[in-house]
């Protein structure tokens, strides 16, 4: 089965339950590709998940950008993955470049939350990507690689598992790699997978590129050979995010 392309707007802690509802609105009334070809999330902060959830037109799916805790109880100020069940969300981003350069600071760091989010059957869109300094220490593949063992070494099933590279130097930043250093990155992420874990999961995994992705710059990136769609930031707060869903047809 061929990789669905797939478009995840972030809205990371941008706006109110007001605004979100405008972002809806417009989403709501997109002519877009059908969800056989291209499957849309849309990730709001916490409050507006459920109002979101709610609202949204039913072929476009809502992602947490938090969670995976277990369970409820003790755990100040957690979202657990039961909660997300309650709300109907079924995706949940992991490891997003801004977590990981502030909260979950090491490649493993946030290992239960994966597992507690794959155990209850959440998708899970996980980041990796390395920074400036690695890309100018010529250390990208090894960072990325690190990044990827770690995530490895936590799913036994990667039907619910999304790879979005991330470097951490494109995101919200506008600084923005050259195709062929996204598609560099991304192929031998594939390869890596191919010989680490099985072709099957390099054949059916998907691997979506994420920085400073805007509607000017969506199709080049989105027609790269082992890209399979995009994580984007600042324009999915905007009706530019529907030039870039249509960007894969
Ligand atoms: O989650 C999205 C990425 O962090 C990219 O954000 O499109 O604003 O650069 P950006």
């Amino acid at each position: 089965m061929a990789r669905k392309f797939l478009v995840v707007g972030n809205w990371k802690s941008n706006g109110n339950v007001l605004e979100a509802m405008e972002i809806v609105n417009f989403l709501n009334q997109a002519q877009v590709p059908s969800q056989d070809v291209v499957e849309v999330v849309v990730g709001p902060k916490y409050e507006c998940l459920l109002p979101v959830k709610t609202s949204l037109r039913p072929d476009f799916h809502v992602a947490a950008q938090k969670g995976g805790l277990e369970s409820g109880g003790a755990f100040n100020g957690e979202l657990s993955v039961k909660t997300l069940g309650c709300l109907g969300i079924q995706w949940v981003i992991l490891k997003h470049a801004e977590v990981r350069q502030l909260v979950d600071k090491t490649n493993e760091s946030a290992g239960d939350r994966f597992v507690h989010a794959l155990s209850v059957g959440l998708k899970v869109v996980v980041c990796v990507g390395e920074t400036l300094e690695q890309r100018e220490a010529g250390s990208t593949m090894e960072d990325v690689t690190a990044q990827a063992i770690a995530i490895a070494d936590k799913v036994s099933n990667w039907d619910n598992v999304v790879l979005a590279y991330e470097p951490l130097w494109a995101t919200g930043t506008g600084k923005v790699p050259t195709p062929a250093q996204v598609q560099e990155v991304v192929h031998e992420l594939r390869k890596w997978i191919e010989i680490n874990i099985s072709t099957e999961v390099a054949y059916k995994t998907r691997i979506i590129y994420g920085g400073s992705v805007n509607g000017a710059n969506c199709k080049e990136f989105a027609t790269l050979p082992d890209i399979d769609g995009l994580l984007v930031g600042a324009a999915s707060l905007t009706p530019e995010f529907v030039d870039i869903i249509t960007s894969a047809t």
